[in-house]
Order: C-alpha cells, then sequence, then structure tokens
C-alpha cells in the first residue's frame, strides 16, 4: 500500500474531516507498464489522487478520487466504495474544484445515510453511506497529492 494510512482514528457521525493538500504540479507517473510498451506508456500519463475513508484497505464506505485524467477520465471526480473485493456502482457529481498546485480544502461529514463532501466554492458531492456505519477507523491518501492537514472535529 502505498502513500498515507492512518489506522484506529475514530470520524463519527456528526464530526467533520478536513483535509488540505496541494496536487501535484507535475502529476505524471507511469503507472503498471510493461517494460516494452514504455515508449508507448509515454503518451498515457496519468494524474489522479485518492482519499479514502472506510474499516480497512478492502472494506472502503468513501473512496474519492479526483482524476485530472486518468482511467479515461478528464476533471472529474469519481466517488465509489469497496467491499468484498469488488467496487461497486461509480458516482459522480458536480464541478472539479481542483488545479493543480493549489491548495485545496475539503469538508467531509456523514450519516448513517450519507457522505457530504464541500468545497470552499460552495460545490458539494453527496455519496450514499452504503454500509450504514456510525464511525470509521480507517483512512488512506495517495496519488498525485501532498496531504497538508487532516483534522477531525
Ligand atoms: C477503477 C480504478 C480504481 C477506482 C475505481 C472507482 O477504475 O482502477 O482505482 O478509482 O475505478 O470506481
Amino acid at each position: 500500500l502505498q502513500g498515507v494510512v492512518v489506522k484506529n482514528m475514530s470520524f463519527k457521525v456528526g464530526q467533520t474531516l478536513t483535509i488540505t493538500g496541494i496536487p501535484n504540479s507535475e502529476a505524471t507517473q507511469l503507472k503498471e507498464v510493461p517494460y516494452p510498451f514504455c515508449l508507448c506508456a509515454l503518451l498515457f500519463l496519468s494524474c489522479s489522487f485518492v482519499i479514502n475513508v472506510g474499516n480497512s484497505e478492502d472494506d472502503l464506505a468513501l473512496h474519492m478520487n479526483p482524476r485530472f485524467d486518468a482511467h479515461g477520465d478528464t476533471r472529474a471526480v469519481v466517488c465509489n466504495s469497496y467491499h468484498g473485493g469488488k467496487w461497486c456502482e461509480e458516482h459522480r457529481e458536480g464541478g472539479f474544484p481542483f488545479n493543480q498546485g493549489q491548495e485545496f480544502k475539503i469538508n467531509i461529514t456523514f450519516t448513517k445515510e450519507q457522505f457530504l463532501v464541500s468545497f470552499p466554492d460552495g460545490s458539494e458531492i453527496h455519496f450514499p453511506n452504503r454500509q450504514g456505519d456510525e464511525k470509521y477507523k480507517y483512512m488512506h491518501f495517495e496519488g498525485d497529492v501532498r496531504i497538508q492537514g487532516v483534522e477531525i472535529k
């Protein structure tokens, strides 16, 4: 597992998780490319990062994946959950309040029914809390981002 992992935290219904960070400005990586294709790979530079909230690596209630350019998406925030070794149904909502090299701030709250992700520009993402848990203990950040602050209040 790459990136930053937080275990044994306590993020409960009624609390706000605030994450600040900066997407890498030269966020180009070659991912999972077999050697003979490395020249072709230069045409497929990808850039995205991930914020996961859940119970464990295999049990993610909220996977939020801002994609500057990845998996065929350009400037889209893709959300999903992951249970039993499988991704569930993807959810795409709203604009793309991120810019490479510019600080972002994300506020996340949740109820038994849904996660609410809000941004300083007023845009929001509503994602169903599919497990319906009222407390999550695991967080994971990875990809083309420098996380600067994580706070639960
Ligand atoms: C996949 C991608 C995963 C995750 C998932 C979300 O295509 O490989 O990292 O973002 O989409 O549905």
